[in-house]
């Protein structure tokens, strides 16, 4: 059991707020991403999580109980690192049992728990050998192992698989959801990789500047982005943004005219006014190119990934668009083309980059 409360927490460093009063729950059993850009805070909430930065004001809650002024060690969490951190004299069995030596636990308690943290992580083969005789991803699991021995309620991980090339870094990516079903642990995971957030979580937390941008799973975040943050920063090749203005609202429809004179009829009904400026997003999915597609386009670049293309295009007001085709196109650089809006796929945004469909 293990349900984590955040409430009004804030972290500065000589006066300069970092963190910036976050209200989080985090639930028993969940895999919890944090993501956001560099710098925006993700490490230093984790290291308040388990209790290696002071928290400036606010309370942090374990499954109910205050923990602002327990030290790491009687949090009953476990932190795994980008840089794992073994101890190089020790082999593989030593490192996982390190801290339990540490503990007081009975030679055989700690064998019998290395040797389960081993088979889970596939490791038996190589508890005798020492961390420079491993490859990137064993010593990332020795880390995870020495963390599983300590049974920990919660398993802090911060951008554990950076370090790694890009195939193993899918592989370990497949192997961490395998291994959260199996302990069915609660896990926060820190990364600011946005596929590795949707991909591995059950509940995404987005961060900005010190701040929460939205909670929820990756498809909430994907299908309902509260703001252009959340909408530019998960989805790749990223989401599409062009200006338009609304030109009226009918029951169950709005016009907006775009930048380059089209018009596209948007169903659903918005609280704004006409002639209001919005900004309108659009993934690189919900474009085809058609004969009648409402905007006149000139392809600038094609990028062919084989299973599907990248059309990168220029609208005649020169704003910038990712068409998205599934297998290969015959399209080339330099060709003229419409394309067609899937409007009832449209995002729509204020002036202030608030999505009009969460006012
Ligand atoms: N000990 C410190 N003293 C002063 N400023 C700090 C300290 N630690 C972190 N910061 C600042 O706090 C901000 C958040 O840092 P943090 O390491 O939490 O970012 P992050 O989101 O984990 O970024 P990354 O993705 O690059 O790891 C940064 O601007 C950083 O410079
Ligand atoms: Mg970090």
């Amino acid at each position: 059991m293990a349900n984590l409360q955040l409430r009004r927490v804030r972290k500065s460093y000589d006066n300069i707020e970092i963190i910036r009063g976050i209200d989080l729950d985090l639930h028993d059993e969940e895999l919890t991403v944090f993501v956001g850009p560099s710098g925006c805070g993700k490490s230093t909430l984790l290291r308040m999580i388990a209790g290696l930065e002071e928290i400036t004001s606010g309370d942090l809650f374990i499954d109910g109980e205050r923990v602002n002024d327990i030290p790491p060690a009687k949090r009953g969490l476990a932190l795994v690192f980008q840089s794992y951190a073994l101890y190089p004299h020790m082999t593989v069995a030593e490192n996982m049992s390190f801290s339990l030596k540490l503990a007081g636990l009975s030679k055989a308690e700690r064998e019998m728990k290395v040797a389960q943290a081993a088979q889970i992580l596939h490791l038996e083969s190589l508890l005798t050998r020492k961390p420079k005789e491993l490859s990137g991803g064993q010593r990332q699991r020795v880390a995870i192992g020495r963390a599983i021995v300590r049974n920990p309620k919660v398993f802090l991980f911060d951008e554990p698989l950076s370090n790694l090339d890009a195939e193993l870094r899918v592989r370990m990516r497949l192997e961490l959801t395998k291994l959260h079903r199996q302990l069915r642990a609660t896990m926060i995971y820190v990364t600011h990789d946005q596929v590795e957030a949707m991909t591995m979580a059950d509940r995404i937390v987005v961060l900005n500047a010190g701040v929460v941008e939205q909670v929820g799973t990756p498809m909430e975040l994907y299908r309902n982005p509260r703001n252009l943050f959340v909408a530019g920063f998960l989805g790749s090749p990223k989401m599409n943004f062009l200006t338009a203005t609304v030109e009226s609202q009918n029951p169950g429809n709005v016009t907006v005219k775009m930048a380059d004179g089209s018009r596209l009829s948007v169903p659903g009904q918005l609280d704004i006014s006409n002639h209001s400026q919005i900004t309108i997003g659009i993934r690189p999915e919900h474009l085809r190119l058609t004969n009648t597609g409402s905007l006149a386009a000139t392809v600038t670049t094609v990028e062919h990934l084989g299973s599907e293309s990248y059309l990168h295009v220029l609208t005649a007001n020169s704003e910038a668009l990712i068409v998205r085709v599934s297998g290969e196109t015959a399209v080339e650089a330099d060709q003229q083309v419409n394309v067609e809006v899937d409007s009832s796929a449209l995002h729509l945004f204020d002036q202030d980059g608030t999505s009009l469909r969460s006012r």
